[in-house]
């Protein structure tokens, strides 16, 4: 059967205490997780060591929120992914819209990110997604496009693995998904997009949706078929909507047949 992922994007919350009764309140929801569903949480960088203890043996992954496009060297401030593989980092969101917007991260970075994490054993989730302007303009398809090629410059489909997460910034943190027609039509875009380079590269290639992903829209959005999962903000902050997401996300894999 095929794989699905529920990422967990914690941003710029937590502190010691809170992380492990968070962890804990989701491990006593969900004591074993699916096969076929990957747990990832990706909480700050201060934490990410006291994350790694804490999951181990759990089967839940750990990803980090970004990462440098250096592996090495003398970059004050920045965190290399090699790093992070060491420290027990298996993803790295790149690319995310609030990097974009406060700072200021461009296309080509995204990609040169997408890369050194490639390089490092990481899976990089590579956002991309447009603002509520760009949609209303129709440049929609153009902007993902554009993020879209620019990473794609950077990742040998021959080899590497991805995930591209869409996530329309109109529908970050506002309380209103994309409806399920809207992600499924991006989605479908995003992989036909890919599919001009390499068919197969994009037939599996996972495109997971972000943006207001709650228990009560998680079931139709994960219904649409070039959707592989979900990438959650707030909800993941709190144990029982995301542990409610994943099981609506392995309710939805289980009665596919793929
Ligand atoms: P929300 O789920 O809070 O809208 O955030 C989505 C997001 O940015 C995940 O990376």
């Amino acid at each position: 059967m095929k794989k699905y992922w529920l990422v967990g994007n914690w941003k710029m919350h937590g502190s010691l205490a809170s992380n492990a009764t968070l962890l804990n309140a989701i491990r006593e929801r969900q004591p074993a997780l699916s096969p076929y569903v990957d747990m990832v949480l990706c909480p700050a960088f201060p934490y990410i060591a006291q994350m790694a203890s804490l999951v181990e043996g759990t089967g839940i992954q750990l990803g980090a929120q970004n990462a440098s496009d250096h592996l090495q060297g003398a970059y004050t401030g920045e965190t290399s992914p090699r790093m992070l593989k060491e420290l027990g980092c298996g993803y790295v969101i790149i690319g995310h819209s609030e990097r974009r917007i406060y700072q200021g991260e461009n296309d080509g970075l995204m990609g040169r990110k997408a890369l050194a994490a490639i390089d490092a054993g990481l899976i990089p989730i590579i956002c991309v997604g447009e603002t509520a302007e760009e949609r209303d303009k129709s440049r929609t398809h153009e902007v993902l496009a554009r993020q879209l090629d620019a990473a794609f410059g950077y990742i040998r489909t021959a080899h590497d693995q991805v995930i591209i997460a869409y996530e329309p910034i109109w529908a970050i943190g506002t309380g209103i998904a994309a409806t399920p027609e809207i992600v499924q039509t991006e989605h479908a875009f995003l992989r036909s997009r890919v599919a001009q380079r390499d068919p197969s590269f994009a037939a599996r290639m996972p495109i997971i949706y972000g943006g207001s992903v709650k228990p009560g829209n998680a079931a139709s959005l994960f219904s649409m078929p070039d959707v592989d999962g979900g990438l959650i903000g707030s909800a993941a902050l709190n144990a029982e909507d995301f542990v409610a997401i994943y099981q609506s996300l392995v309710k939805t894999c289980e009665s596919r047949a793929d």
